[in-house]
């Protein structure tokens, strides 16, 4: 295995990168926001996570693409409007804690600085293992280490790369999800399950196995711990709003979240881990 630890200059600011490069595929994590930024198995050479050429890689901002982590909060705070979407890991910086070569794969583990913050009162330890092998392996694994029971919600928000939304469907999802575009709004899972408008949905399912097909092309995710799955592209005009998404760009990506949306307790002394495979 080669791991770098970089500094990546870039004009708006500075993220710490790491970059793995071991016999089964290359990746790259941004410290800030524990965030893997790419990921390309060697055995196909296919990029599998699409990060946005507008991505704000300043250390301030969410980055627009890759595997954001939500925690511990999804979408927007359940009382506090005055608080950030998806919670406030994905905006602190992060450090590793080690990083371990493997037989067929490099496992980085990751911690944010703070765990506690406006909006949530949880004690807690949350750590981040990345594995790095043929697959790419994600675990968050939040730890109550206080003395009352919690509650989170949070997602493993992976935008995949797609060659063309038009040509792209979604395999392993069935029954009823909410429409957020429309109220949350009970509606049956389409079949297939194809894109030609925004798309923001929570599937209340918890299948194991879902893929993407896309150019001839299946990504396979593997989820364990969610209690949903959640289905998102903006698309044309919501994207022309958006200062980190190209205009296009929406053609390229599909967020497929491996998600808790509807609370996760985690009693003390108990750990709950929220888990995605990619292949
Ligand atoms: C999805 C939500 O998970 O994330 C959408 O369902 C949201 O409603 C999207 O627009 C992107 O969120 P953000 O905060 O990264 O722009």
């Amino acid at each position: 295995m080669h791991l770098s630890q970089t500094t990546s200059s870039l004009p708006q600011g500075e993220i710490e990168m790491l970059v793995v490069d071991n016999d089964y595929a290359h990746a790259t994590i941004s410290l800030f926001g524990g965030h893997i930024l790419s990921f390309t198995p060697k055995h196909d050479g296919i990029q599998r996570l699409w990060l946005s050429k507008k991505a704000q890689l300043d250390a301030k901002h969410p980055i627009r693409g890759g595997i954001p982590i939500c925690w511990p909060w999804f979408g927007p705070h359940n009382t506090q409007t005055n608080l950030s979407a998806h919670g406030y890991v994905r905006t602190q910086a992060w450090h590793v804690v080690n990083c371990v070569d493997n037989d067929d794969h490099t496992t980085i583990c990751l911690k944010p600085s703070v765990t506690k913050g406006e909006g949530f009162d949880g004690k807690t330890q949350l750590t981040l293992i990345i594995s790095i092998g043929r697959e790419l392996g994600v675990k968050l694994v939040t730890e109550n280490t206080g003395e009352q029971p919690f509650t989170y919600t949070g997602a493993l928000h992976s935008y995949f790369h797609i060659e063309d939304i038009s040509d792209c469907t979604v395999t392993g999802l069935s029954g009823q999800y909410e429409d957020k575009l429309q109220a949350y709004k009970r509606l049956p899972t389409p079949m297939p399950y194809a894109f030609n408008s925004e798309t923001d949905r929570v599937h209340l399912v918890t299948p194991k196995e879902l893929a993407i097909k896309s150019n001839g092309h299946v990504t396979h995710i593997h989820s364990v711990g969610h209690d949903s799955i959640v289905v998102w592209n903006p698309w044309a005009e919501k994207s022309r709003t958006m200062h980190d998404m190209e205009d296009n760009g929406y053609r390229k990506m599909l967020c497929v979240e491996t998600s808790v949306t509807q609370g996760q307790t985690v009693l003390p002394g108990q750990q709950h881990v929220l888990e995605q495979v990619i292949r």
